[in-house]
């Protein structure tokens, strides 16, 4: 398959009109989209990615009149955060509306919704006209993408068109509510952080699965954000860290690494994170220290993806 590239929002919403699988820039990291109510192109996203048919996919709006195709209805706690965050990083997970296609949701009866605040995925939706349901445009259990050039190194061929945009801005997947029940819970945390939720919400509390229980969020048993090296959480750089060893953190640490990115605050760490993964990669790096940071506003979502691309 050809994949168009196009820096124009309306040639790339023609495509997905037609039925195609479109990547496109947001403010926390590339989609791969598809019209919500086209169960086929939403089928083909499964395939394109790689992706488990298990794992629901979040529903992208260009305006908030576009939200009651989407759910059946909005629970107090989504009004809220709808009210506050829309646009912006944050999806609320919401009772679905049965217009919506099983395929979307993974069978689940609720679904996931966020409004964009990126300039040009705001105009694509726009000129889509339909809601559009996308997940991170990279092969399943990959770094997200950040730039485009790394949607094309994942997707290129495989997907019908590439939507060129800068490289995102904050540089980790958004943060993901569920807003269905009494209690607001946050399945997955993002650059709207936990503090900023509270004082919305006090009720609000952070999803942890007990063991042996299915997660509320299928998304959270698969594995993610894996480069292929190994990647270890530090405190600090290691003295020797061997000749094949990067390092990513905010302090420099001792001399060594065959790569090094020292970033001046957490939200750049934040924004380059994904990036110098892949760019490891490239480099055959097996080893990546990525030096811990305080758990707090954009650090927590940092660490979440850190532990969990430590994990394997
Ligand atoms: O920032 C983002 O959210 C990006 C951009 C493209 O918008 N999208 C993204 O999608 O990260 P994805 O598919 O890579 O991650 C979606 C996460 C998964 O962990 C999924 O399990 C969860 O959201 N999710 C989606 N719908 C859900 C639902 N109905 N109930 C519970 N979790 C849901
Ligand atoms: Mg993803």
């Amino acid at each position: 398959m050809q994949t168009v590239l196009t820096s124009d929002p309306a040639v790339a919403a023609s495509i997905l009109r037609s039925g195609g699988l479109v990547a496109f820039p947001t403010e926390t990291v590339y989609g791969l989209g598809a019209d919500v109510f086209n169960a086929d192109a939403v089928r083909r996203i499964f395939g394109a990615k790689m992706r488990p048919a298990d794992n629901p996919l979040i529903a992208h709006v260009g305006d908030r009149s576009q939200i009651g195709s989407l759910a059946r209805h909005l629970t107090p706690s989504a009004e809220v955060l709808i009210e506050a965050f829309f646009p912006g990083p944050l999806t609320v997970v919401v009772p679905k509306a049965d217009g919506v296609p099983d395929e979307a949701t993974a069978g689940l009866d609720t679904i996931g919704i966020r409004m964009p605040r990126h300039p040009v995925a705001a105009a694509f939706l726009k000129e889509c006209g339909v809601p559009v349901v996308a997940p991170s445009a990279n092969l399943s259990g990959r770094p997200s993408p950040t730039d485009w050039r790394s949607v094309n190194e994942d997707l290129g061929g495989r997907i019908d068109c590439i939507l060129e945009g800068e490289a995102t801005e904050i540089g980790l997947e958004s943060t993901v509510v569920d807003c269905t029940g009494e209690i607001p819970l946050v399945l997955r945390a993002g650059a709207v952080s936990v503090e900023e939720l509270r004082g919305l919400l006090p009720e609000i509390r952070v999803y942890r699965p007990r063991h042996g229980e299915a997660p509320r969020s299928p998304g959270l048993k698969h594995r993610h954000y894996s480069p292929r090296a190994r990647v270890l959480v530090v405190e600090s750089g290691s003295e020797n860290p061997g000749a094949d060893a990067a390092f990513i953190g905010i302090r420099r640490p001792r001399p060594g690494f065959q790569l090094e990115r020292i970033c001046g605050s957490k939200e750049e760490y934040a924004r380059s994170v994904f990036a110098f993964f892949r760019e490891c990669d490239r480099l055959g790096v097996s080893r990546i220290e990525c030096e811990e940071v305080e758990d707090s506003g954009i650090g927590a979502a940092l660490m979440d993806r850190l532990r969990r691309a430590e994990e394997r």
